[in-house]
């Protein structure tokens, strides 16, 4: 067998879900005619009774990779906001992502915005929502994770209930971090969605500086107690001018941040808001978001230097979307619209991509 047909095979064996995998592929496209957050929450439900049917084949050791002082069994993992509360965590794990990141949680429960919050522009392979965090609380989230058997990566991503004024934000947070460290195999520290009032302010040095100082603090204590040092992730807004992200790698390197998760939704919704009820603010995701994505985490990269943990999301809706992602300088990938629309083939799909890309690195 020469090269490229071994290469070839070895692709096409990569993934096999069958029968459960062929019964959701072919949901999917009912799905999409739904009410999205309808389809969002019957999609995880009928994820969760095909679960015990579903096969989940091994994958090449060849795809792992030591990022944030972790084992992942691949690249590719699922972005935060798709299980809020952990309640889906072992029915998504069955479909290959080598992490899933659950939250982004509050210290208190809360309902988020009102329905519709969550809208499907087909046209332009893109979602925009306004949930505004809601979720069951902390707790939930934890009694979650201690139930759970999913063998992968955890991520939990943190943030602060709607009515804690943000000059007191950091005690959202490191209350937040002291219920999740025992279970959470890293913590992405969320000041970029576009849907809680003034969270972005977070984003600038004083925001950083406090909330950063608090949660280090915290942390230290917490890797004593556990002896264990969780590490902490910065998620960050695709908005962000020079200045912006310079101030923003500043302080990753004072603070000595783990790593840094790009992009969240996008405030800027002007490409499509012809496609929206009028007056409408929400964050962007999906493809228009690709663009903003990789620029952002280019300048990241080049101002982080190798070695610094980045997360690359936003607008991967291909594997060759995921591919530049990666040549924009992401160790990581995370997936949230592109899997909404495209359900496990994308998985799929992408890690078949990762499978010739090591290939074919190998052999040359
Ligand atoms: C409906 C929805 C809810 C989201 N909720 C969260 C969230 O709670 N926390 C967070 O950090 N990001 C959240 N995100 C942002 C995604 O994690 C991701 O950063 C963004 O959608 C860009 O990736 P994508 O283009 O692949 O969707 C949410 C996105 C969507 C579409």
């Amino acid at each position: 067998m020469n090269g490229i047909d071994h290469d070839a095979s070895a692709v096409r064996q990569l993934i096999r879900w069958r029968g459960p995998a062929a019964l959701a592929r072919a949901s999917l496209p009912l799905l999409t005619r739904l009410d999205p957050e309808t389809a969002h929450d019957l999609g995880l439900a009928g994820l969760g009774l095909l679960r015990p049917l579903w096969r989940t084949a091994a994958v090449p050791a060849e795809l792992g990779v030591e990022c944030l002082g972790l084992r992942f069994a691949h690249r590719l993992g699922l972005a935060a906001g798709f299980d809020k509360n952990g309640d889906h965590l072992d029915a998504l794990g069955v479909l290959g992502f080598s992490h899933i990141e659950l939250g982004t949680v509050t210290p208190r429960a809360q309902p988020g915005n009102p329905k519709p919050r969550m809208f499907r522009l087909r046209a332009s392979k893109a979602l925009v929502n306004r949930m505004g965090f809601n979720n069951a609380g902390v707790d939930h989230l934890v009694s979650r994770l201690a139930q759970s058997r999913y063998r992968g990566i955890r991520g939990v991503s943190i943030g602060k209930n709607f009515d804690t004024p943000i000059e007191r934000a950091e005690n959202d947070y490191v209350a937040c971090l002291h219920k999740v460290y025992s279970r959470a195999d890293y913590v992405a520290v969320n000041v970029s969605s576009p849907n809680t009032a003034r969270l972005r302010e977070l984003q600038a040095r004083d925001g950083l500086d406090r909330i950063l100082g608090a949660l280090m603090e915290a942390r230290e204590t917490l890797r004593r107690e556990h002896g264990r040092r969780v590490p902490l992730l910065i998620k960050v807004a695709p908005n962000l001018d020079d200045e912006q992200i310079l101030s923003i790698v500043d302080a990753l390197r004072r603070w000595n941040v783990d790593g840094v998760i790009a992009t969240n939704t996008s405030n800027d919704l002007r490409a499509v808001s012809s496609l929206l009820p009028r007056g409408l603010s929400g964050g962007l995701s999906g493809e228009p978001l690709h663009g903003l994505s990789v620029a952002v985490i280019s300048r990241l990269r080049a101002e982080l230097g190798s070695g610094f943990p980045i997360i690359g999301v936003g607008g991967i809706m291909t594997a060759a979307a995921a591919l530049a992602t990666l040549r924009a300088g992401a160790d990581l990938l995370q997936i949230y619209t592109g899997f909404a629309y495209r359900g496990e083939l994308l998985v799929e799909e992408i890690l078949a991509a990762l499978l010739a890309a090591a290939q074919g690195a190998s052999t040359v």
